[in-house]
């Protein structure tokens, strides 16, 4: 069973699609219920196996009270991707340093980063109880190289979930669990939406394939590492990115 964060939207959305098609059940965990409610319908209209759970990521209580819930109406959670994020701008532009409030810096920690610790201290005695476990965190090109298009907290926690992805590689390997982060570059999602047109134009002028990325192929990127075909993958960060920095 699949437990994808920040599922509603976005990446997200797609990770489901593509996991319930093949057969998976999946709790799809966001802070939206109206988004993730409408993809929960449509895909248990198609037979799909899916839960939803309304949970803020950044808050332990709400995550806890989440993978209750997804366990109840799924069963045990073997697979955990980590994928929601938020990366604030203001005026569709990233805050310099000196105009970021402290309170937005704590915020995105909470989301992008102290959630994956949450749903990770979590589900990981279960995963280690049965000696089997894929879980996957989804980091950025921006927290492995400069980008004047996000603002420092962003960067700072794409960075520390490298970090983390390394530690619980380590830590969680002999109990037979895989640990990886994805990469992506720019992705055609909400996220990216509201950045200036320019924005955008400016990181395709930069990145080999001339586009920008489509949610599905992060979904795919993502589906490999946790498929039997890469079970002696671990400890990895994986670009998603058309080549663009190749870091
Ligand atoms: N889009 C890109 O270009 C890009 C590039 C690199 C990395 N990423 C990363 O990929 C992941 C998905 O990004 P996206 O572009 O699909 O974003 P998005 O904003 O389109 O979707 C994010 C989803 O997460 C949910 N979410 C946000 N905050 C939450 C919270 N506190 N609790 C629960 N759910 C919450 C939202 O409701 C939404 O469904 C993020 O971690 C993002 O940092 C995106």
């Amino acid at each position: 069973m699949v437990l994808v964060t920040g599922g509603g939207g976005g990446i997200g959305s797609e990770i489901v699609r593509q996991y319930a098609r093949q057969g998976a059940a999946v709790g799809v965990v966001d802070r939206s219920p109206e988004v993730a409610n409408a993809l929960v319908s449509t895909l248990a209209a198609e037979g799909c196996k899916v839960h939803f759970a309304a949970a803020d990521v950044g808050n332990y209580a709400d995550c806890e009270a989440a993978c209750r819930s997804v366990v109840a109406a799924l069963g045990p959670v073997d697979t955990l991707i980590n994928n929601a994020g938020i990366s604030p701008k203001h005026a569709g532009l990233p805050s310099p340093i000196w105009q970021m409030e402290p309170a937005e810096w704590l915020q995105v920690m909470d989301v992008n980063l102290n959630s994956v610790f949450n749903f990770t201290r979590l589900l990981a005695p279960g995963m280690v109880q049965r000696r089997f476990g894929r879980i996957v965190s989804m980091s950025s090109v921006a927290g492995k190289a400069y980008l004047d298009i996000v603002a420092a907290h962003y960067s700072t926690t794409k960075a520390g979930l490298i970090g983390l992805t390394r530690h619980l590689a380590g830590e969680l390997g002999p109990h037979g669990i895989t640990v990886n982060a994805l990469a992506p570059g720019r992705v055609d999602t909400p996220m990216v939406a509201g950045a200036p047109r320019e924005a955008n134009e400016a990181v395709i002028a930069v990145t080999p394939l001339r586009r920008l990325g489509k949610p599905v192929e992060v979904a795919d990127a993502c589906l490999f590492l946790t498929s039997d075909q890469s079970s002696f993958i671990t400890g990895q960060v994986i670009d998603v990115a058309g080549g663009w920095l190749m870091t």
